[in-house]
Order: structure tokens, then sequence, then C-alpha cells
């Protein structure tokens, strides 16, 4: 065994020395990897404004309808007994009765249990259409 010490020996000052070379040749691949991450994080905030408007024009119509049409002034206050966007509880039994029926009561305006609703928000001006796009918007963001 003894005679395998000095090996050892000289295979450690090999290692130390092996060692002492490589840190500067090790810190070159960080340094190009963080410049080539770079890009990728600068372009990152690129994309989320995106995500917050409805990718889906009808939805994105929607979302303007409901903000600019008077809608929003009883639902997002919830005057009235109005159902509130995103208001999971509030809207899974309207959602679950369909889409289509919850845009033909808003078009021809009802009256439930919480509060009476409207026809077309009271905006006769409104298309079908826009109300239906705003219906959809709402369930929507409210599933
Ligand atoms: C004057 C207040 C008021 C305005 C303005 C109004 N709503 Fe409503 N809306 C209500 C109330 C109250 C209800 C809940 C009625 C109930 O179920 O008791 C309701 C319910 C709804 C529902 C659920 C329908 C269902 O089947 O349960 C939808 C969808 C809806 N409104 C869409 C709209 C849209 C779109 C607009 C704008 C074009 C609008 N509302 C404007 C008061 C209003």
């Amino acid at each position: 065994m003894k005679r395998f010490l000095p090996v050892f020996a000289v295979g450690m000052l090999c290692l130390g020395a092996c060692n002492l070379e490589k840190p500067p040749a090790k810190l070159e691949f960080p340094e190009s990897k963080e410049e080539a991450a770079a890009p990728a994080e600068t372009a990152a905030p690129a994309e989320a404004p995106a995500a917050e408007a409805p990718a889906d024009p009808k939805l994105a119509a929607g979302k303007t309808v409901y903000e600019t049409k008077g809608c929003n002034g009883c639902h997002d206050a919830g005057m009235m007994g109005a159902p509130k966007p995103g208001d999971k509880a509030a809207w899974k039994d309207r959602i679950a009765q369909g889409v289509d029926v919850m845009t033909k009561k808003s078009i021809d305006g009802f009256t439930g249990k919480g509060g009476m609703m409207p026809a077309k928000g009271g905006n006769a001006d409104l298309t079908d259409e826009e109300v239906a796009n705003a219906v959809a918007y709402l369930a929507e963001i409210s599933k």
C-alpha cells in the first residue's frame, strides 16, 4: 500500500493543478449562457399584455360592449341582484343553462330571483350580436 502513496500524492497535485486551470474555463460558460437567456427574458413580458385581452375577437368585442354600453353599471356593483363578473357561484347555474339561453334572456329581458334584467340591459341600440358577445364574455370570465 505504502508504495502507492507517492503516486496518490502526485495524482492529488495534478488534480489540484488541473482544478486551478479549470475555473477560468468554467466561468466562460455561465457568462455565455446568461447572454443567451437575456433575449428570451425580454421577449416574455411582450407576450403578457396580449394574454389579458381575450384572444377570441368576439369575446374582445363583448368586453368592450360590457364596459362601454352600461352593462357594468349594474353588474360590476352587483346592483339590484345582478351577478358580478367573475363571481363563479353567482354564474354557475346561469352558465349551466347554456350561453344561448342566457343570450336570449338578456336580449328579451327577464325577471329572476335576484331582480330584473332589462332587455339588452336597457340599451335598445345594441344589436343582438353585441349582446351575445357581451354575454359570451361574461360567461367566459365567470366560469
Ligand atoms: C339595470 C341593471 C342591469 C343592466 C344595465 C344589465 N343587467 Fe344583466 N342582469 C341584471 C340583473 C338584476 C340580473 C339577474 C336577474 C336574476 O336572475 O334575478 C341580470 C342577469 C344577467 C345575465 C344572466 C342571465 C341568466 O340567464 O341568468 C346576463 C348574461 C346579463 N345580465 C347580461 C347583461 C348584459 C350583456 C348587459 C349589457 C348589455 C346587462 N346584463 C345589463 C341587471 C342588469
